[in-house]
Order: structure tokens, then C-alpha cells, then sequence
């Protein structure tokens, strides 16, 4: 069944609205910020600058919540990069996120494996109880959004769910009211 927008194929296609504002973009990395620090102390540790985009990216998610366009143009630049080769990195991984997300942003495995154990049941029913009704949009209470992804490595345990850090396997769609209401 087709749930809208999909991270399958190892790029967030989703592009729908998200009840977000996109507010003007406060950098990260300003000269004297503890995060500019931080990165000019990781960059020490490699022998090229591109070598800290990843980590430079996580950073960013981690202050701003989202990669945004501005975000790869400042990363760009402080590691002598082309926007575009930033952005190519950005859609290239299904954890680094192009527009805003819920609070709980929650990955379901619907990789065939798990599919043939029902994760697209599983995945109906965190639509449903989560509000969302579809794939990538972020939930009226801007705390949940849900995508599909592929294989989570936990093939033995259908079906796995991603949520932020956190790994929930065994999953079943009856189990997913108690798993929501464990979140905080
Ligand atoms: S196929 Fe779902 S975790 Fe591997």
C-alpha cells in the first residue's frame, strides 16, 4: 500500500507541508561560538577539511533541527565546499532531515523482509495514532513524523522501528498505542 512520500531508496523524498515556519536562519557556526569551536577542534583531527561535513551536519540538526538550504550554504563555506556537494551529502542520507520534523521522528523498516511480516500494517498504524495520515508530514501536535526506510539491520526482528536514537524491535501494529505512549 502507498503511504504518500518515502525515505526508501536511501533519500527522503518528502516535500510535503509541515505546519512549520521556515524562520530566517540563525548560523551555527559563528566565529567565537561554542559549536565553531568545536568544529575547528574535530577538523584538526583529519587530514582534509571535507572530512568533518558529516559531524559538521550533525551539529547543525542537533541545533537546528533540520538541515535547511542556508545550513549547507554555511557549512559550505566553513569547510571550503560547494553548496551543492553539501547538498548532494544532505539527500544522500536518510538521517540528515531537509525540512522540519516532529519531535519523535519515527522510522518504520519496510524493507522486504519486514514487509512480508506486515511492517506496512505497522506503519498504517502509527499514521493513525500519531495523526499523521501520511508518510513525512509531521503531525498537528508537531510532535510525530513517520517515514519509511530500509533495512534497519534487525531483519531477525520484525518489525524494527527507528525512533530519534532509539531502536524498538518486535513491533507489531497492536503494540504501537503503548509504544507512542511511552514517548516523551
Ligand atoms: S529488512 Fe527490516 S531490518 Fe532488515
Amino acid at each position: 500500500m502507498s503511504h504518500g512520500p518515502s525515505a526508501s531508496g536511501g533519500a527522503l523524498v518528502a516535500a510535503a507541508p509541515h505546519g512549520h515556519d521556515h524562520a530566517p536562519y540563525t548560523p551555527v557556526f559563528t566565529a567565537g561560538s561554542a559549536r565553531r569551536a568545536e568544529l575547528d577542534a574535530l577538523i584538526t583531527r583529519y587530514p582534509t577539511k571535507m572530512a568533518a561535513l558529516l559531524p559538521a551536519l550533525w551539529m547543525v540538526q542537533e541545533e537546528r533541527g533540520w538541515i535547511a538550504p542556508e545550513a549547507m550554504s554555511e557549512v559550505a563555506s566553513v569547510l571550503d565546499l560547494t553548496a551543492a556537494y553539501v547538498k548532494g551529502v544532505v539527500t544522500f542520507y536518510t538521517m540528515y532531515h531537509q525540512h522540519p520534523v516532529g519531535r519523535h521522528f519515527i522510522q518504520v523498516c519496510t524493507t522486504s523482509p519486514c514487509l512480508c511480516a506486515g511492517a506496512d500494517k505497522v506503519v498504517d498504524s502509527f499514521l493513525e495514532h500519531t495523526g499523521c495520515k501520511e508518510l513525512g508530514v509531521t503531525s498537528p501536535d508537531g510532535k510525530f513524523t513517520v517515514i519509511e526506510v530500509e533495512c534497519l539491520g534487525a531483519c531477525g526482528f520484525a518489525t524494527p522501528v527507528q525512533i530519534n536514537a532509539d531502536y524498538v524491535e518486535n513491533v507489531t501494529p497492536e503494540k504501537v498505542p503503548a509504544i507512542l505512549a511511552g514517548l516523551k
